[in-house]
């Protein structure tokens, strides 16, 4: 197939990487793989095209003039901007949901109102316009406060704190961009999972739960950010966990998005917290997550074109059931100095093969960019993603860190600890 792939991230990197490689395994032809912008890692497994991804009617010409029999939208922005409406109204097989669908994560309050239309279970929340309405929510709710921006943010839209002064703070500084809207939530306890539920606007087939590390320092400290690390499987996962997901929340939420005239096609990305009352949906996103599909789609075995052109076609009913790799996979994000805040750019990044030399490893691209010389420099917050596989979580965390450790790239950091209580045993479930 001729593949196009919108964005430039790790997690698009990831997917191209699993669409090179699906020839390999199954000794199939391999696929023609086209990205829009891509990256200097994806560059080597695809050819890559300048075009503004958010652009639905640029990325339609491309598909259209490259012939393309699939194009993936992966990042919210192109999806909320409505790239893949554009695509689909060309006729192309298009991966990734229209504008009105994509507003499940364009909109947290838009979000919030369509769980409640099907019953699907969720934090309390109030939706507010103005400070003294958050004062009143946060104090009716209690400590910790959960304040979030109710447009689209990079995952650093959300405040989780005790402190009364900063969550009234961020609320503030929330609603001054645009007269914004900012929804308080019910701080919800427990792991989170990750559960990517493909939809073709009907049918909603699961991959595998992973779990991702939001914050930016070890422990779980520091500020949000857009996801420094991830595993699967969780070995900790209660059995039926996915079903019972599947049946409360992804299939209600199709059913309900079809039933408006929207209907979903993607991945709808469901973010949970085990919580003591039971299972709660955090934040539903319109795509993939990153870093979490870094270590999913390297365990998958049915290949991921199959499932991706069955989503876009209305045909995944008629799929069979997925299969998965036995072995674990854990994903380290390498940042640069100052992420999630303000980072510093343009360093060289050395000991990239080095690092794929570890069994079981390889290296994906997100903020890397070649220097006039052709040197890889980082240029964006995410670096790279490490991603290991090996025979359970401590051996692929070995690997990982192992490979991580023949990275150079001035100033950069990452979390010591990805998958670390998980390898040890330590998650457990107050239920
Ligand atoms: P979101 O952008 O909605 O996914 O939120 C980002 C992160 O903030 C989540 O992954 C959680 O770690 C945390 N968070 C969001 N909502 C809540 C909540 N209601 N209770 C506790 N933590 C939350
Ligand atoms: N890993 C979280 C996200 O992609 O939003």
């Amino acid at each position: 197939m001729k593949i196009l792939v919108v964005g430039s991230g790790a997690r698009e990197h990831a997917i191209v990487h699993a669409l090179a490689h699906e020839a390999d395994r199954l000794g199939s032809t391999p696929h023609e793989l086209h990205a829009a912008p891509g990256n200097p890692g994806i560059a080597g497994l695809a050819e890559l095209h300048v075009v503004d991804q958010v652009d639905g009617a640029a990325v339609t010409a491309l598909a259209t003039r490259l012939g393309a029999d699939l194009v993936v939208v992966g990042p919210e922005a192109p999806l909320v901007a409505g790239v893949a409406d554009a695509v689909r109204a060309a006729g192309i097989p298009v991966f990734g949901p229209g504008a009105e669908a994509a507003r499940l994560e364009g909109s947290k309050a838009f979000a919030k109102e369509v769980m409640a239309a099907a019953s699907v279970p969720t934090a309390m929340a109030h939706v507010c316009t103005d400070v003294d309405e958050v004062a009143a929510a946060i104090d009716g709710f209690g400590a910790p406060y959960v304040i979030k921006d109710d447009g689209l943010a990079a995952g650093k839209g959300v405040v989780v704190t005790d402190d009364r002064d900063v969550a009234l703070e961020h609320a503030r500084a929330c609603l001054d961009g645009d007269g914004r809207r900012v929804v308080v939530e019910e701080y919800l306890d427990g792991p989170e999972v990750s559960l990517f539920c493909v939809s073709d606007g009907s049918t909603v087939v699961p991959l595998a739960p992973a779990q991702d590390f939001k914050r930016a320092l070890d422990g779980d400290a520091g500020p949000n950010t857009g996801g420094m690390g991830a595993y699967s499987p969780l070995p900790w996962v209660p059995d039926g966990l996915v079903e019972e997901v599947v049946t409360r929340v992804a299939q209600p939420t199709i059913d309900e998005m079809a039933r408006r005239g929207t209907p979903f096609v993607g991945v709808l990305y469901v973010g949970l917290a085990l919580t003591s009352r039971g299972t709660r949906v955090v934040e539903f996103n319109a795509r993939f997550g990153d870093p979490e599909t870094q270590s999913v789609l390297s365990r998958m075995v049915t290949p991921l074109s199959a499932v991706m052109l069955a989503a876009a076609q209305g045909r995944l009913a008629s799929l069979p059931p997925l299969a998965w790799s036995d072995d674990a996979s854990v994903t380290v994000v390498v940042a640069a100095q100052g992420y999630p805040g303000a980072v510093r750019s343009g360093d060289p990044i050395s000991g990239v093969d080095a690092a794929e030399q570890v069994d079981g490893v390889h290296v994906l691209h997100a903020g890397t960019a070649r220097s006039a010389d052709g040197v890889l420099v980082a240029s964006g917050g995410r670096v790279l993603s490490v991603v290991a596989r090996g025979t359970d979580l401590v051996e692929a965390r070995r690997r990982a860190y192992e490979a991580l450790g023949r990275i150079e790239l001035a100033g950069s950091q990452h979390r010591t600890d990805i998958a670390a209580r998980a390898a040890a045993g330590e998650i457990t479930l107050a239920r």
